[in-house]
């Protein structure tokens, strides 16, 4: 293991993708996020935190007591940190503006828990977030400026609790993976350069949801299912948590599919804050991401909580499945 810190990996990146400064303090603050939610997570079944609060959210899905600590968590930290104007969330409805963030230079999206189904079975989950600039308009924030393709992103991330607390982020140049040292704290850098293979790994969807698909949506998993795919043979793998599974399918390749639906054809998952950040580092581990017609970080939001299909993973495979949709 290499013993770099993500500190001083972010440093190193800077310097050859020449970032902006002040993005490794926004970078550092969320590790410490990543931190306390994992301290949250392990301690929440002693303390009584694993049920639901009796809210829906925005998205019209039950909240979790621990979506909730996430979301305050994510705030906390940021409190006070004057270069960050705004931060765009799952579990609220419109941007919360820092107070004193008004000249900050950068917008977060963030899913600050993601996978939350998997609170009370001791599941994989996670934290989705994705770093843009604002415009330069010297006036105050606007929701507006949210709407950015992802290909505008100066860094996205994750943060993966599993049996180990990992997170994976890059800042437009190399995807570098860290581990979680909990006896002290820090992160280290375990898995450097992390590329997508090719021509192997699963398929991941809820194919529960066949029934409300269409028929090329149907026909093209039915390939993946049955061995038919040019891409080869596919095992089935679904953790009910995006970050889990775009996790392994970075790791060992192959496809995570969340198609839209006949009556909900931009499917489930949210553009801003899940499918551009991951979007973001599958196209720069060497991968791909299409909502189904054209690249994910080409989508421009026209909503803090837009939806779109996500087709996320090998090169190959993405094509495959996008041109199988007779889409592309
Ligand atoms: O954030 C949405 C989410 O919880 C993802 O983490 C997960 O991949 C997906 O929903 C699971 O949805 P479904 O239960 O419809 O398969
Ligand atoms: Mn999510």
């Amino acid at each position: 293991m290499n013993r770099f810190t993500i500190s001083e990996q972010f440093f190193l990146d800077q310097a050859s993708a020449s970032a902006s400064g002040g993005l490794s303090t926004v970078l550092n603050r969320l590790t410490l996020v990543a931190r306390m939610l994992a301290s949250e997570i392990m301690r929440a079944g002693f303390v009584g935190k694993l049920g639901y609060t009796g809210t829906s959210n925005v998205q019209d899905e039950e909240v979790r007591e621990l979506d909730v600590i996430s979301n305050d968590t994510t705030l906390q930290v940021f409190e006070n940190m004057p270069m960050v104007a705004a931060i765009a969330s799952e579990e609220m409805e419109d941007m919360h503006v820092l107070p004193g963030g008004e000249d900050g230079k950068y917008l977060i999206a963030i899913d600050p828990l993601d996978g939350s189904g998997n609170v009370d079975v001791a599941g994989q989950m996670g934290t989705i977030f994705g770093i843009y600039k604002r415009p330069a308009t010297g006036k105050p924030v606007t929701i507006e400026e949210f709407y950015q393709p992802g290909r505008n992103l100066v860094a996205a991330g994750y943060v993966l609790y599993g049996p180990c607390t990992m997170m994976v982020y890059t800042a437009g140049g190399p995807v570098n993976g860290f581990t979680l040292d909990r006896s002290i704290g820090t992160f280290f850098l375990t898995h450097p350069n992390l590329k997508i293979p090719e021509g192997t790994g699963a398929y991941s969807i809820n194919e529960a949801n066949e029934p409300k698909w269409d028929d090329k949506t149907r026909a093209m998993v039915e390939t993946f299912r049955r061995q038919e795919a040019d891409v080869g043979k596919r095992s089935a793998r679904y953790a009910g948590a995006l970050v889990g599974d775009f996790h392994r399918t970075l790791l060992k390749g192959g496809i995570y599919m969340y198609p839209g639906e006949v009556a909900k054809p931009n499917g489930k998952l949210r553009l801003l804050y899940e499918n551009a950040p991951l979007g973001f580092i599958c196209e720069r581990a060497g991968g791909a991401a299409s909502n189904g017609e054209i690249p994910i970080l080409d989508v421009v939001p026209t909503g803090l909580h837009q939806r779109t299909p996500l087709f996320l993973g090998s090169k190959g495979d993405v094509e495959e499945a996008v041109r199988r949709m007779g889409k592309a």
